[in-house]
């Protein structure tokens, strides 16, 4: 044993690697934009917006935010410049009260925010920020999920990203920016309908297309270096699997450089598994046709909160205990159980229902109206037949019960 993997939390679903090697010329754009906030002060507030393509992927959005932040934490820190970094996935944090609740708990503000009106709680911050001479970068990631939330108005929106328009700081420097993460273009479309003040007040668009092949042989190889002796791998285990998943106009590919670095794992994992000496091809192969073959679709799994995972957990066990199509009333009933097993308070009906929706969107599940029965119409739940459900039920348990640190990047969602 311990041939192979030199250090496996590398492979960390949250992991950001020291330097990014690729997309470097974005985060270094978005640093000095925001370095220089710090030292000149003065100005509205910097909204700037990281984007993806359509239905793409694992292409680095919120690891170059997460990075962006990093590096301003730790260039603030040499400067001698009191620098607090905030990273929220508002997909698990729908309501401004929750939000800012977020914000003041990160920045360890000691204020309720409970009870108190948003604008009050923002004032709050403000002066922290003003008293203690700190500066704040808040980081809204899938920021696109805002627009659904029936938890969250135009007026908040507009109150929490023009914070310094509509409480401007007894000094008048301006501490509190902005960096917003969000699937792809489309996130415009609805600023600009909805928000528009915020949408041209967007100071920097940067759109991130999928990897190329050169692209994920960077950044594998790069991972591969930290985590792998470097006695168990070779060039062409990098190059098989990022040739694989490189994404070009003629090719297609995923350009998924979360697919490329997780095929890489597996691959260890069969070779270590074995008691190989090195990762060979045909570890990749099996690595490559494990997922591929089993209709998995990982990376959306990974993404999951705890309780759509437990609603996934509750349909794929009933599947194997009845097939057919499931009432979401059973689903919920099950549901209800599998949360109290981990000690979990189950989500209200309006909530399950939202959760229902957004995996059937994500091609999860499927759902249609029953025809008028009993009890009027209902929905009916199933999963896709090309997902198997022992599988299926197999891998959630497993992200379930691990205790690796991905699902820490979920634990805001927990509570
Ligand atoms: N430029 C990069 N350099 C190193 N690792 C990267 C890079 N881009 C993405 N990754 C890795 O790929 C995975 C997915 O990236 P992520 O930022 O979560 O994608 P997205 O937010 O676009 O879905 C993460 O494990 C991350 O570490
Ligand atoms: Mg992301």
């Amino acid at each position: 044993m311990g041939r192979i993997f030199s250090n496996r939390s590398v492979f960390n679903e949250t992991y950001v690697p020291p330097t990014l090697l690729v997309r470097d010329s974005e985060a270094n754009i978005l640093i000095k934009r925001y370095l220089a906030r710090l030292s000149e002060g003065y100005g509205s507030t910097d909204v700037s917006l990281i984007y993806g393509s359509i239905g793409k992927v694992g292409i680095g959005k919120t690891t170059l935010a997460r990075y962006v932040s990093n590096v301003m934490k730790r260039k603030s820190d040499a400067g001698g410049i009191s620098f607090k970094p905030v990273y929220i996935n508002v997909y698990g944090t729908p309501s401004l009260h929750q939000i800012l609740s977020r914000i003041v708990s990160e920045l360890n503000i000691n204020i309720p925010v409970r009870g108190n009106a948003a604008i009050e709680v923002l004032k709050a911050i403000s002066d922290y920020l003003y008293i203690r001479d700190t500066y704040a970068l808040v980081v809204l990631d899938e920021f696109q999920s805002l627009f659904f939330s029936s938890d969250l108005t135009k007026d908040d929106l507009y109150l929490l990203l023009r914070v310094y328009e509509e409480i401007p700081p007894k000094d008048n420097i301006n501490r509190l920016n902005f960096l917003l993460v969000s699937q792809d273009f489309r996130v415009l479309s609805y600023m600009k309908e909805e928000i528009p003040q915020v949408e041209s007040q967007i100071g920097l668009r940067l759109h991130l297309k999928p990897y190329s092949s050169d692209d994920l042989r960077i950044i594998v190889e790069q991972r591969a270096m930290e985590g792998l002796y470097d006695t168990s791998y070779d060039q062409g285990i990098i190059d098989m699997i990022s040739d694989y998943f490189g994404y070009s106009e003629t090719k297609g590919g995923d350009g998924s450089a979360r697919k490329a670095i997780l095929t890489l794992a597996m691959a260890a994992e069969i070779a270590e598994a074995e008691g190989a000496m090195r990762i060979e091809e045909r570890h990749v192969r099996e690595a490559l046709s494990t997922s591929a073959t089993l209709n998995i679709p990982m990376d959306v799994i990974r993404e999951l909160n705890l309780h759509e995972l437990m609603i996934l957990q509750s349909v794929s066990s009933l599947i194997i205990q009845k097939g057919g199509w499931l009432t979401s009333g059973e689903v919920e009933d099950y549901y209800a159980g599998i949360s109290n097993m981990f000690g979990q308070e189950p989500r209200k009906h309006t909530q399950f229902y939202e959760y229902l929706k957004r995996l059937s969107n994500m091609g999860l599940i499927e759902t249609k109206i029953s025809g008028k029965g009993v009890r009027g119409k209902t929905t009916l739940v199933r999963l896709p037949l090309d997902i198997p459900a022992d599988k299926l039920k197999e891998v959630v348990e497993f992200i379930l019960r691990s205790e690796d640190p991905g699902i820490g990047e979920r634990e805001s969602n927990w509570i």
